[in-house]
């Protein structure tokens, strides 16, 4: 139908930060507050997806019909749950900052804080996103890119490496994009390079472009 593009399709959305526990009391995380990716969720709902949101730890949720919510911790858990629902996924929109390193063990006890300084080894967490492309039957993936520097190029390789159909650059060299504002500046790339940048808006209208590129994608 012509206002429910999406109806009958199964969308898994990524969204917010993962933490890596440190010790009881103490973790690791970045910036994230996962509203990008709700906005996405919201958006691909409107236009008639189920939804499965696995979403980072955050004061932010939705209460949007069409969205169930899978919340999660450590990128262990975005993994286990994200690969569970992979089957039966059409799409995927990895909008989550999802840790890269985490600490190699996890005391189980509080550290105390005798020494002047302290060193923890950390260890890399699986790439969720690069285990979706290595293991993509029929679904398309769309992922996002951050980055302080050298953008189009990291966002480029990205796009390659993780096998994606489309890839979201935004960066933090950009006033009003990235982490925790209600606006965001992003440039859609596609799998044959072309880029479309857009100004900046508010999320809900960037999700709704990225939910635009998706129904033409699937149309392509
Ligand atoms: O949540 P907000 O405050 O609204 O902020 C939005 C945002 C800045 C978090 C969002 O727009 C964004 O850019 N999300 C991706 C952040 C990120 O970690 O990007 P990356 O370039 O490091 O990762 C590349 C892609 O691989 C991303 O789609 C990421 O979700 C995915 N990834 C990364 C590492 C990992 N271990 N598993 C993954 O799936």
């Amino acid at each position: 139908t012509a206002n429910k593009p999406l109806s009958g399709k199964t969308a898994i959305v990524t969204a917010g930060p993962t933490i890596e526990h440190i010790d009881p009391v103490r973790y690791i995380t970045n910036h994230s507050s996962g509203k990008m990716g709700i906005a996405i969720a919201n958006a691909l709902a409107d236009a008639g997806a189920a939804v499965k949101l696995v979403l980072g730890p955050t004061n932010q949720s939705t209460t949007h019909p069409g969205v169930t919510t899978f919340a999660v911790q450590t990128a262990q858990e975005m993994f286990d749950q994200v690969t569970s629902l992979y089957p039966q996924a059409n799409l995927v929109v990895a909008a989550a900052a999802v840790a890269d390193y985490r600490p190699a063990n996890i005391a189980d006890k509080k550290i105390k804080k005798g020494q002047a300084q302290l060193h923890i080894d950390l260890e890399k967490t699986p790439d969720i996103l690069r285990y979706l492309g290595e293991h993509k039957a029929h679904q398309l993936l769309i992922g996002f890119s951050l980055e302080t520097d050298n953008e189009k190029e990291y966002a480029l390789k990205k796009l390659k490496d993780k096998n994606l159909d489309m890839i979201v650059m935004n960066s933090l060299a950009d006033a009003g994009a990235g982490f925790n504002y209600d606006t965001n500046k992003v440039t859609l790339f596609s799998k044959n390079g072309d880029g479309r940048s857009l100004p900046l808006k508010s999320k809900l209208e960037v999700a709704r472009d990225i939910v635009s590129a998706i129904i033409d994608l699937q149309h392509a």
